[in-house]
């Protein structure tokens, strides 16, 4: 498909809050609100910046301890391991990937195939469950498999059977987790379709106590159109004020036309409404310097504020060189409109 004027949209949907905040400090204007977490933190709202690790680290997947640094990012396999991890104390500056939170992905997983899409999220103050995707031999598909640790870098320790499966659909990947307000757990995922032709649902069901069992019917929250270049995929689910926003990218990662886009609902399980341009997709090529953008991790932060991580291409044009991890520092949710600036 060609999505030949998303980006005109996307520009278009930029906020310069910067200018606001300035407007803020003339005189007449009412008096600036005291500093926010944030700004103590040197932050400028709703900021894309990037790139924030600037070597191969795609899919990338995003947590804080406890709530207080140091951040964890996971990446999909690349020479440093399964499982690259890396981290921050600030957000913004970021180490070297730093060694394998997965050493050992489960004896179902045929690791040397690669494993896709971490994603981590603490359970209580000294748990943590790693959600993966990994070939299976045993269903000849893509499986999601889940890892328990005590500590964010791992090594984490593979369950002995996936958590996940559906082969007829074309496997399921992309997993990643969402606690909905109250503290209930919920695991989205992707039926990969479109290795077989077929389209691409994106499912959410209710995961047990111990982070990782499922324990109820999935529920499909979207799926596919010819707009999305017949892919949806890499869902990240996040609530905010009233909210549930369900990041996603949509079109072939290895294009230009890969994006970060969401659908929005008021209810955790949906019905999910695709939000349409000016304000939806969030980020596509060339929207702040990125290329291919996607693969997106998006997290409520203690409810303070809400922070995100993805990929854009290294050298601009496709996924062969790499994909660079970069971040959105405070992305600005408000009344089921997603903005960023630059
Ligand atoms: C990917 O981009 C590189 C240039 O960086 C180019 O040489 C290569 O042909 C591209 N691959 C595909 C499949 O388009």
């Amino acid at each position: 498909m060609m999505r030949t004027t998303s980006t005109t949209f996307a520009i278009t949907a930029l906020v310069c809050l910067a200018d606001l905040a300035a407007g803020a400090a003339t005189p007449g204007n009412t008096p600036r609100a005291p500093m926010r977490l944030r700004d103590m933190l040197n932050k400028r709202a709703g900021t894309v910046a990037g790139p924030k690790i600037n070597q191969d680290f795609p899919d990338p997947g995003l947590i804080l301890p406890n709530g207080s640094p140091p951040w964890y990012a996971y990446s999909t396999s690349t020479s440093h391991g399964h499982v690259p991890y890396a981290t921050s104390q600030d957000f913004n500056t970021w180490t070297a990937p730093l060694g394998d939170a997965l050493p050992n992905a489960g004896s179902w997983a045929e690791a040397s195939q690669g494993i896709w899409a971490p994603d981590v999220r603490q359970i209580t103050s000294n748990s943590y469950v790693m959600y993966y995707t990994a070939f299976s031999t045993a269903d000849g598909t893509h499986c999601i498999g889940a890892a328990t640790s005590s500590t964010p870098k791992g090594p984490f320790t593979p369950q002995s059977a996936p958590i996940h499966c559906d082969d007829s659909g074309g496997g399921v990947i992309d997993a990643s987790g969402f606690e909905a307000p109250g503290g209930a757990l919920y695991l989205v995922w992707k039926v990969d379709g479109n290795s077989k032709g077929q389209s691409t649902p994106i499912f959410i069901a209710p995961i047990g106590a111990n982070g990782y069992t499922i324990t109820g019917t999935p529920v499909q929250l979207i799926t596919d159109s010819s707009v999305d270049g017949n892919i949806v995929e890499a869902p990240s689910m996040v609530y905010w004020d009233g909210w549930y926003y369900l990041f996603f990218s949509s079109n072939s990662y290895n294009t230009l036309y890969y994006d970060v886009s969401y659908a929005v609902s008021t209810s955790v399980t949906g019905p999910f409404t695709k939000v349409q341009a000016p304000n939806a997709p969030l980020l596509v090529s060339g929207d702040c310097g990125t290329a291919g953008p996607g693969g997106a991790t998006v997290i409520n932060v203690l409810n303070n504020y809400v922070n995100a991580v993805f990929h854009s291409d290294i050298n601009g044009e496709n996924a062969s060189g790499g994909r660079a991890m970069w971040s959105i520092t405070d992305l600005t949710l408000s009344g089921g409109v997603a903005t960023v600036n630059c």
